[in-house]
């Protein structure tokens, strides 16, 4: 079959077509960088500015006891879902960068008399440099592995090992069982980076006994530019999870205004400051677009899409180096190799063709199952064809 034919078949046959209106989007741009940056649900800018006049201007300050104050609570109940965790687990507020900051500590002091973290090495940049300034400030040693080398690098010194579910560069999806389980039999908690998979991957974080996990929510689950990211904490975890960022919103009781901190028993322990109600009511209507929706139908065809990327590009650009497994051990993004990469990734964006590019030399394509197109996969390699 012809690629445009197929294209069309494809998306024809797509039960999640209709899912597209629901989005904002551009029809002359053809959208691959929702990995970064998710587009936005088309309801949630009249959802805010309603919010701006109802519950800002209209009830000012009152509407902290009228639902802002536990929104972060709220609003990590329906993250929760996609993760795979019973209520009470998740919270939402602060970025990744910070939350990473506040699990990693947390863990250490989970699992004292043990000195060192160990680090998924080929980590996005930010959970490295978090770690090496926890391990700066507890006195614990940093070890960077590959995911593959973790059954022989733990031992009885690690305290915790932090890992990406799914690589930033390359795609590859790490095997979240069997990782956990590895590191629970030699003593250590886990802390997962769920940046790159919520929203795109069905996850069972209580299921698999997973500790603690991180993740951010501007780019599968649309939430908006510096949406506020999640924590998950076990409920076995919550009473000894001693977080550093001991800010008066983890209080048990903050209103009394205390001098003494005192943590709330519940995953609000997680949270610090005055949450970003905005930036929050943004991302808890982008949301409402996960109603009725089956993570498994959003994993199929993010691997379909990926699949057939693949075989456009096999029959567009032969010989091209593909950096993302072919196997369904991938996320929803396909990574090429590029000497000009940056170049060829301007040329692309020139034409309406939005990926991103990631140093050295990789062109970087997200897919995201609830708007991308499988005739902009085919339009994406054709255009990439051209101006290669
Ligand atoms: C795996 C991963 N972790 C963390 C971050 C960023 O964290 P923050 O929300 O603090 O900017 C990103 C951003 O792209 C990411 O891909």
């Amino acid at each position: 079959m012809m690629l445009e034919t197929e294209a069309e078949a494809l998306d024809e046959a797509d039960p999640l077509a209709a899912k597209r209106d629901e989005f904002d989007l551009d029809p002359e741009i053809a959208y691959f960088d929702g990995n970064s940056l998710g587009a936005p649900p088309r309801h949630v800018a009249e959802r805010l500015a309603g919010a701006v006049r109802e519950q800002w201007a209209g009830r000012l300050i009152r509407s902290w006891s009228e639902g802002w104050w536990e929104l972060p609570e709220r609003v990590g109940g329906r993250i929760a879902p996609l993760v795979g965790a019973a209520p009470g687990q998740v919270v939402v507020g602060d970025s990744t960068s910070v939350n990473l900051f506040k699990a990693l500590v947390a863990a250490v002091r989970l699992n004292p008399g043990r000195d060192e973290i160990l680090l998924d090495g080929d980590t996005f940049p930010t959970d490295g440099y978090i770690a090496g300034e926890v391990a700066r400030l507890t006195g614990h040693t940093l070890r960077r592995v590959r995911t593959g080398d973790l059954p022989s690098a733990l031992s009885e010194r690690t305290a915790v090992v932090l890992l990406n579910h799914v690589d930033y560069v390359t795609g590859r999806l790490h095997d979240m069982a069997a990782l956990t389980a590895v590191a629970h039999e030699a003593g250590a908690l886990v802390l997962w980076d769920l940046c790159h998979s919520v929203g795109a991957i069905p996850i069972e974080l209580d299921v698999l006994d997973v500790d603690l996990a991180v993740g951010c929510t501007y780019k599968f689950l649309n939430g908006g530019p510096g949406s506020p990211a999640f924590v998950y904490v076990a409920t076995r975890l919550l009473g000894g999870f001693e977080q550093p960022l001991a800010g008066w919103a983890g209080h048990a009781d903050p209103f009394a205004m205390g001098a003494d901190y005192r943590a709330d028993p519940g995953i609000s322990r997680a949270r610090a400051g005055t949450p970003d109600i905005l930036s929050m009511l943004a991302l808890d209507a982008a949301l409402d677009v996960w109603d009725g929706v089956s993570r498994v139908a959003v994993r199929e065809k993010g691997l379909a899409l990926g699949e057939f990327f693949l075989r456009c590009v096999d029959e567009l650009l032969p010989g091209t180096r593909v950096l993302t497994p072919r196997d369904p051990a991938r996320g929803h993004q396909i990574s090429l190799a590029d000497d000009a990469a940056r170049q060829t990734m301007d040329a692309l964006i020139a034409r309406g063709v939005i990926g991103d590019f990631r140093p050295p030399n990789v062109l970087r394509f997200g897919l995201a199952p609830l708007y991308t197109r499988y005739e902009e996969v085919l339009r994406a390699v054709t255009t990439l064809a051209k101006v290669r």
